[in-house]
């Protein structure tokens, strides 16, 4: 069976859940692409830990930056943007990501729940306080390059990324937010996401559990198992502007 567009029309609790391929087509690389230029080199899970850093925080600082000027340098694309046409559409939609850019605010997306945080937003690893990163370019050319992380402002402790690591919990109020949006909704879309990262994998089927129909748009097939569960196959900004057309002109 196939998901029609009617099904979206007809809700009014809608779940975006979007992963690392939303911004894939706006030339910013998956969590995984972007650590396979350095899998020769590096653990890949061990870049995204309070231990790498603690190790070395200038390769892990420099990493992050390079990430955080390939999201400063890209632009929402088509996926974006239909988003926020959706969010305009029906009666309650709940945006939910993984992704640590800021595309979906950039589109004009009115609220996004971050429950893996975002490359904007470093902070203290020793206080915590929010350090106030410069609006600058930073270098983008150069992948593996070491960079020392600055210091905090109070402590002189050593500022993080403000993403969170493997290992860390998701910010509290941002998953209890999340986790009940997506039990109350009607159509949960599930937008390139590997769905291998726990707790957040969980929320597809958390919704279909209670309920609700879900989408998995993704340039690879997902197995489905429910007869509430679609699986559309195509890159996410082709598919997404796609169906919210067919479902709302
Ligand atoms: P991944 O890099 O694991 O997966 C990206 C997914 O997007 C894959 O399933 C691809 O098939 C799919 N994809 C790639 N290009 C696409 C496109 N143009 N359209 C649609 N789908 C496309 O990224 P996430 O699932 O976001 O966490 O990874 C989850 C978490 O793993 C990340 O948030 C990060 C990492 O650990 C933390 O940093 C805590």
């Amino acid at each position: 069976m196939e998901f029609q567009a009617q099904q979206l029309r007809d809700a009014s609790r809608v779940v975006v859940f979007s992963g690392a391929g939303l911004s894939a087509e706006s030339g910013i690389p998956t969590f995984r692409d972007a650590l396979s230029g350095l899998r020769e080199r590096f653990d890949p899970a061990a870049l995204a830990t309070a231990q790498a850093f603690r190790n070395d925080p200038a390769l892990v600082w420099g990493w992050y930056e390079w990430r955080r000027a390939k999201a400063l340098a890209a632009q929402p694309n088509a996926a974006h943007l239909a988003i926020t046409k959706l969010a305009t559409r029906v009666p309650t939609l709940t945006v939910v990501t993984q992704n640590v850019d800021d595309l979906l605010e950039r589109a004009g997306c009115p609220e996004v729940l971050h429950l893996h945080g975002s490359l904007g937003s470093p902070r203290c690893f020793a206080c915590a306080r929010a350090y106030a990163i410069k609006d600058d370019q930073p270098d983008e050319s150069e992948q593996g390059r070491s960079i020392e992380p600055p210091r905090c402002l109070h402590c002189n402790g050593k500022v993080r990324p403000g993403v969170v690591w493997f290992g860390e919990s998701l910010p509290d109020d941002v998953w209890r937010k999340a986790l009940a949006a997506v039990k109350k909704c009607d159509v949960l879309l599930s937008v390139g996401t590997s769905g291998l990262v726990q707790p957040a994998a969980e929320l597809p089927r958390i919704a279909l559990k209670h309920g609700a129909q879900v989408v998995h748009i993704n340039v690879q097939p997902e197995l489905v198992v429910e007869n509430r569960e679609f699986s559309l196959v195509g890159r996410a900004a082709e598919v997404l502007p796609k169906l919210v057309e067919q479902a709302f002109g």
